[in-house]
């Protein structure tokens, strides 16, 4: 294992939501993991109007991690930890407080420490804080976290990667998508490439549709600043699920490096079909209108469920159902393929169609730890041939341990500060994925209304997906326990 050298880590956004509930507390689950570097201060920022004191970071960071760690913020590591932590606040036409900050956090490391910016921020926020990066010399020695998303349309993406360019060279530039940090998504590679398996399988001329399936159970929490100008399809399906889905079709890469692994991802992108609004169903849960921000008569989805279309050799002519909202029925996190059927006419004739839809998937939940299942149908026991459904399942938690286990940001926190872009996204894939939406972008069906609690507009989402059928709610009782 790498170590990274000596570092800064300067958070905008560090009385954010994202900060509270993922940087903080992953930022001390690393330091307890002792992949921190030996030297490291952490300088929380923000505008002045959200400024806090040292002091009251330090207890903002003990909250945070108190609410939202692995473990209790005491002992000698949280003690150490808390010493790192010091605030500066930054406007974009008066940095100083950031500066001597920074400068305070240097001097207390000695000799010249790395500088790693994260940028936990709403995207319209972006562009000015780059800018002060390069007309304070910060830019210098340093790399810099982009939250997603990236932009909000192509236009808007190609005018922050110049904006971006202009003081950092892409080599410093980690454009940051957690999921592509969780185990379970970079388990993905390992099942695909190192298993004979599977590997001979994962392509047309087996799979028959694949979905990709990111409910949430969780409404907009408050974030209705940062969320009525995103909305489903902007904050999870042109970001998480996307990136997702180029790991599960991308081809062989030769390493992976960051180059040929996110060759290999772009090269999906650019072989998607621009996405279709009449494949696309949007919705709205009721009383999102009601929540506090809220336009009343905002058109701003909640809930997005599409088709997509991957047209080259591997996948062309399977579909990519790929679903995600807030106030749905579960919170999972799920990736479906359906395998081709093979011809069933020597068993009953009668097979019940859930016993029948549910044989031949394979099933990967990349929920944290997660687990993968081959579903397959067996004979049941007794003197006649009947079958019935049954499950091969591979569990995480059961399997490995869980000791060296790190959330997606924690991964991709401590990659950035070791300088490895390869589970970070690349410009060129993401201007592909805004490519493909326009057509969405540029005439979205009207957001149909559901209700909290259910998986979406009925029966919009039904219809989308004909003549499969979505995946969950599953039958997780029977056979994950
Ligand atoms: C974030 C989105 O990027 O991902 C949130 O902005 C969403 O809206 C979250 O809830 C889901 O991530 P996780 O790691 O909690 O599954």
């Amino acid at each position: 294992m790498k170590h990274p050298d000596n570092h800064v880590i300067v958070l905008f956004g560090a009385t954010g939501d994202l900060a509270k509930r993922k940087l903080l507390p992953g930022l001390f689950h690393l330091a307890q993991a002792g992949l921190l570097p030996d030297g490291y201060r952490i300088v929380g920022s923000s505008t002045s109007r959200s400024a806090l004191s040292d002091d009251a970071f330090r207890k903002h960071t003990h909250d945070a991690v108190t609410a939202f760690g692995l473990s209790e913020p005491s002992g000698p590591v949280w003690e150490a930890f808390e010493a790192s932590l010091s605030f500066g606040a930054a406007d974009p036409d008066n940095p100083k407080p950031l500066l001597a900050a920074v400068r305070a956090a240097e001097d207390s490391l000695g000799r010249r420490p790395r500088r790693l910016f994260h940028l936990a921020i709403p995207p319209p926020a972006f562009r000015s804080v780059i800018a002060m990066l390069g007309d304070t010399g910060l830019a210098q020695n340093s790399k810099v976290i982009v939250e997603k998303p990236f932009g909000t349309d192509l236009a808007s993406a190609r005018a922050l990667n110049e904006a971006i360019h202009a003081v950092f060279d892409e080599s410093q530039v980690f454009r940051i998508d957690h999921f592509l940090g969780k185990e379970s998504v970079d388990n993905i590679l390992a099942l695909r490439f190192a298993n004979g398996l599977f590997e001979p399988i994962w392509n047309r001329n087996h799979i028959t549709h694949v979905q990709i399936d990111v409910p949430e159970s969780i409404g907009i929490e408050g974030r209705s600043r940062f969320y009525e100008g995103t909305g489903a399809f902007r904050d999870m399906i042109v970001t998480h699920l996307i990136q997702v889905l180029g790991i599960v079709a991308m081809e062989p890469p030769v390493t992976l490096d960051a180059q040929p692994l996110r060759d290999e991802k772009t090269k999906v992108f650019e072989a998607l079909r621009p996405i279709e609004p009449a494949h696309t169903v949007r919705g709205q849960y009721e009383g999102y209108r009601d929540e506090p921000g809220v336009a009343p008569d905002s058109q701003t989805e909640t809930f997005t469920a599409l088709r997509l279309e991957v047209d080259n050799w591997r996948w062309a002519g399977v579909p990519f159902h790929l679903r995600s909202g807030k106030s749905l029925a579960q919170r999972r996190e799920v990736i479906t393929l359906g395998l081709r059927e093979p011809p069933l006419r020597m068993f009953q004739a009668d097979l019940p169609r859930q016993v029948r839809d549910h044989g031949n998937k394979i099933v990967i939940d990349f929920g944290d730890p997660g687990w993968i299942a081959a579903d397959f149908l067996a004979k049941e026991p007794g003197p006649a041939m009947f079958l019935g459904p049954a499950r091969m399942a591979f569990h995480y938690a059961d399997t490995f341990t869980q000791a060296h286990g790190l959330e997606g940001y924690e991964r991709l926190i401590l990659d950035a500060m070791l300088g490895d872009q390869s589970l970070f996204t690349r410009s060129d894939g993401i201007e592909r994925i805004w490519e493909v939406s326009a057509p969405l972008l540029e005439s979205p069906p009207p957001p149909q209304p559901y209700a909290p609690g259910s998986w979406g507009p009925e029966p919009a989402i039904t219809e989308l997906i004909a003549p499969y059928r979505w995946y969950l709610p599953d039958d997780t009782g029977a056979y994950n326990g």
